[in-house]
């Protein structure tokens, strides 16, 4: 893929999109398109941009909707952020393995699932409690810490800024790195008086490795699976995500002054859809988007759909936008000279990957039909890494199977524990 120069206006904006295209015919259909973004998003903030809170207060809690449920021992914690968001943790465990009269010391290991983009905790116990991550780590005596970011539905706000408030969604995946998963890391790690165990999937990697090269986050980390593990994203081929960065969406969508990203609203939706057309058919939007998936249990993707997707920020879809184009692990880009203002350079400071300690146990796996961790990125992360991790290659999985294939059992997740069972921390399991 060409790297694309952010437009600086809405003029070369345009001219980007039928500029690319051959002849006038192409051209008429590439501004109709874009006439009928325009109108579905101004339609949307009228219609759902300024009504604030899309989730109602009162429902379900994840405890609530997902895992208690099946059966398994859940409790609910609240973590608060430097910069003020309220974010929800949930605690799992499994009915055998925990006594009664509930004594810290009988629990194993601490481990901490980080979901990835547009999804929230709820990921990691989608199917069956045979198939899912959360369930089987608990099943094994794990002492299971969901994660959810802000902006998702199992947070719980922020302490003085409402959802209807611009600077509510004002941040990306790196205050999610650098606030939210360094202080749930933090917080889990005083509780259980212990190193943590750290999984993650996709823009949960993400915000792995840019924590990780934090000293003050990673001294407290055991080890770390990483699923569809990302750092560079410059070979991104997910047709759809590709048509959307070509056509500047993300700067478009923050231009018109939407900052909340939620795919469950219509207006978004109709976005999705309108980018689709002969060329690039929206049959199967979740593989348009992540790429083929070999595994998925497809009577339960009505259920998925249910559950996903959560709802995210314009302004981190813009970074990560940025990373497609520009090839950069970076802070987020405010242009020249706000980043002078911002980070006393006209550059956005790197992520250095060479900063996370060789000590750090790490485990990945990637899959050749991923078409966000696409295999030329995967392997531009590994050569920046001090360390060698170990490494597992799924020639059939896409970008979704990490969590939802109904074969991750033996694919994935007993192997994740057998590596961190090698690691000789712990025994009594
Ligand atoms: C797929 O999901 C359905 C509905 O939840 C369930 O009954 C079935 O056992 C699942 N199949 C597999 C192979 O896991």
């Amino acid at each position: 893929m060409d790297p694309i120069q952010p437009a600086s206006n809405i003029y070369q904006w345009q001219q980007r999109i039928t500029g690319g295209c051959k002849g006038a015919r192409m051209r008429r259909r590439r501004l109709l398109a874009t006439v009928a973004i325009t109108v579905s998003i101004l339609l949307g903030i009228t219609v759902h941009g300024f009504d604030g809170d899309s989730h109602p207060k009162q429902q379900p809690s994840l405890c609530q909707e997902l895992i208690l449920p099946a059966g398994y021992p859940c409790s609910e914690y609240t973590v608060q952020t430097k910069d003020g968001f309220l974010l929800g943790l949930q605690r799992v465990s499994s009915s055998s393995s925990l006594r009664l009269g509930d004594d810290d010391g009988e629990r194993g290991p601490p481990v901490l699932l980080m979901h990835g983009l547009f999804m929230g905790g709820d990921a990691w116990f989608l199917n069956s409690p045979e198939q899912s991550l959360g369930f089987i780590l608990a099943d094994r005596g794990f002492d299971v810490w969901v994660g959810n970011v802000r902006g998702t539905r199992w947070s719980h706000g922020h302490v003085s800024l409402l959802e209807k408030h611009k600077k509510f969604w004002d941040w990306s995946w790196q205050e999610l790195a650098l606030y939210d998963l360094a202080e749930m890391i933090n917080y889990i790690n005083s509780l259980t008086n212990s190193k943590l165990y750290v999984v993650g999937h996709s823009q949960g990697t993400i915000i792995s490795f840019a924590a990780f090269t934090q000293p003050e986050v990673v001294e407290k980390v055991e080890a770390a699976a990483l699923l569809s593990p990302i750092s560079y994203l410059d070979h991104v081929s997910a047709p759809l995500v590709v048509r959307m960065v070509k056509m500047h969406i993300d700067q478009m969508i923050l231009a018109m002054g939407v900052h909340q990203l939620d795919f469950k609203s219509e207006w978004a939706a109709s976005l999705l859809v309108s980018l689709c057309d002969n060329r690039l058919s929206c049959d199967d939007m979740v593989a348009s988007i992540t790429g083929k998936n070999c595994c998925f249990n497809e009577s339960r993707v009505a259920f998925y759909l249910d559950q996903e997707p959560h709802a995210s920020s314009s302004k981190n879809l813009h970074h990560l936008f940025q990373m497609i184009r520009q090839g950069t692990f970076s802070k987020y880009d405010y242009g020249m000279l706000k980043n002078l203002i911002q980070y006393g350079n006209f550059k956005p400071p790197k992520f250095d990957l060479g900063r996370i300690p060789k000590s750090l146990p790490l485990w990945m796996a990637y899959g050749r039909n991923d078409a966000l961790a696409d295999i030329t990125d995967f392997q531009h992360t590994l050569k920046d890494l001090p360390s060698t991790p170990e490494l597992v290659y799924l020639e059939n999985y896409g970008h979704m199977d990490f969590i939802l294939s109904i074969q991750g059992k033996q694919d994935l997740y007993d192997p994740i524990i057998s590596f961190f069972k090698s690691l000789g921390k712990f025994s009594s399991m």
